[in-house]
């Protein structure tokens, strides 16, 4: 018998904090659903101080997931634990992770705060936390660089006020990977009463490293590791989910530890989900949800892994989802079936409109492509909760004209704040000649900093996934747009991130 491991989930929380990722208060139901049939033990889901939209969305995860724990984000300030303490009402399993930045330059540099102050500060939040839950999370922020005698101090002290879970982040990704084992060891050992609380990291991916300091770290005795899906998070992101998971069911051997509660087989319907609601691709070579990743292009490889497949595999593609991908309806499957298949995923409907809507979507869809797989499915949810939401500019049409040797045209229809207007531009290629067109008439002054172009599903009948990233005033969005057409989906899917320039932001970072 090994001790389980702990996965924490921070997709909806740090993974959010990426720039360009927001989800809205659905999408973030939806993953958190996904997170859920996945068994993840807590599920983080945002900082509900930050904007009424955030309180909101921790709200709604709260009240829609039973089996996971659900965890709100709180500095270590009345306001902010009050306010994750309302948000987390309805939860089935609550906890509330309070954090205060350690490290000498945190300290001095950003809270302009005395270590001492720091300290009661940060017993003063436990105590408090304490009143809403007893499953009370703290960090020392940027504990990857604290002194480590004033953290065992804080530590043992946060403990002592009710701590269950220390957290230690390497906020900025700057440890080695034996560093931070060892840093962990040593917190364990020397902390008085570590034995009251389950350890746990939390590693940012500045150096690439943060699976292998989060793994040098569970080597040393931390039963918890915090992640995200498809390693999404602030600048290089964070540990990724899938990568732990699989790193430590797969070496069971060497770790004392395991993973056996978690169901594997969701892995990559949950980073399909996540990379398509947030627009942040996965590349074709990352680590078991990348499209590569249990490919065998060379033919020595192919022949070993044909003979036996351990000769070059050390996990099973089916195992982490790969083949789960069913083709499910078709052109005459009819709206019990779509709104069953539908429920199985985590979606589910507000109103019949809303499921009608969805359905006539489906048969659109059917009339072009005639298996439609899960992901086609997520992505017309995905779709029709975009369009939901923002809905100052519509893309009424769009025609383009595009021949060997000419210079290609789009003439586009758009809606905007109600008034239809048509126009026609030039461009380098379709999709230039369509966004130029738009550009032309909307005159949002944003920079285009990322165009792409994917697959939802294999064949040419397949539905391109576009993601399209804006900046305007150092304010990155994504966009996203699913058609068969991948003209079309370009389009929808600037006007999809047009819409969300549109939209006023005002939320507080947590850690500014
Ligand atoms: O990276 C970090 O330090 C954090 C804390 C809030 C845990 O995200
Ligand atoms: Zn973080």
């Amino acid at each position: 018998m090994t001790d389980k491991l702990i996965i924490f989930d921070t997709t909806l929380r740090d993974g959010e904090q990426s720039p360009g990722a927001s989800m809205t208060r659905d999408e973030k139901v939806r993953i958190a659903r996904a997170l859920e049939r996945m068994r993840v033990d807590v599920i983080e889901a945002g900082f509900p101080i930050a904007s009424p939209g955030d309180f909101e969305s921790v709200k709604a995860v709260a009240d829609a997931v039973k089996d996971s724990t659900v965890c709100g984000l709180a500095r270590a300030l009345d306001r902010d634990i009050d306010r994750a303490g309302e948000a987390l009402k309805g939860a089935a399993s609550a906890r509330i992770h309070t954090f205060i930045a350690t490290s000498p330059i945190h300290m001095k540099m950003k809270l302009r705060m005395q270590p001492d102050a720091v300290l009661e500060q940060a017993v003063a939040a436990v105590k408090r936390a304490c009143k809403y839950t007893d499953n009370v999370e703290f960090s020392p922020e940027d504990a990857g660089r604290s002194e480590l005698d004033f953290l065992c101090r804080v530590l043992e002290a946060v403990i002592d006020a009710g701590a269950t879970t220390v957290n230690i982040p390497d906020t900025v990704g700057y440890n080695l990977p034996h560093q931070f084992g060892a840093l962990i060891g040593n917190l364990i050992e020397r902390v008085p009463n570590a034995d009251k609380a389950v350890f746990s990291v939390h590693c940012h991916n500045d150096l690439g490293l943060a699976v292998a300091n989060s793994l040098a770290a569970v080597d040393s005795g931390a039963r918890q590791v915090e992640c995200t899906i498809n390693g999404l998070g602030e600048r290089a992101g964070n540990a990724a989910l899938e990568e732990v998971v699989m790193a430590v069911s797969t070496r069971h051997d060497v770790f004392g530890c395991n993973v056996d509660h978690i169901d594997r087989s969701q892995i990559v319907s949950c980073s399909r989900l996540v990379s398509s609601i947030t627009g942040f691709t996965v590349q074709p070579n990352k680590a078991i949800v990348g499209a590569n990743a249990f490919a065998h292009e060379s033919g020595i490889h192919q022949d070993g892994v044909l003979k036996s497949r351990e000769t070059y595999e050390i996990m099973r593609a089916e195992d982490v989802g790969w083949s789960t991908n069913r083709m499910v309806l078709g052109k005459h499957s009819g709206r019990n079936a779509f709104r069953s298949r539908l429920a199985e995923l985590g979606v589910s409907f507000g109103s019949e409109e809303e499921l009608n809507a969805a359905f006539v979507r489906f048969k659109e869809l059917a009339d072009k492509k005639h298996e439609i797989f899960d992901d086609d499915l997520q992505a017309l949810v995905t779709e029709a909760n975009l369009e939901a939401e923002n809905e100052r500019v519509k893309l009424v049409s769009l025609r383009v004209c595009s021949e060997t040797g000419e210079t290609p045209e789009a003439t586009v229809t758009l809606n905007i704040d109600g008034e239809e207007k048509h126009v026609s531009a030039s461009g380098s290629g379709p999709v230039d000649a369509a966004f130029k067109a738009i550009e032309s008439v909307v005159c949002s002054g944003t920079e285009l900093q990322l165009y792409s172009v994917n697959n939802i599903t294999s064949g040419t009948d397949s539905q391109g996934e576009v993601t399209v990233r804006l900046e305007r005033g150092g304010r990155i969005v994504n966009g996203q747009g699913a058609d068969t057409d991948i003209v079309i989906a370009s389009a929808k899917a600037y006007v999809n991130a047009l819409n969300k320039i549109f939209t006023p932001e005002d939320r507080e970072h947590p850690q500014v």
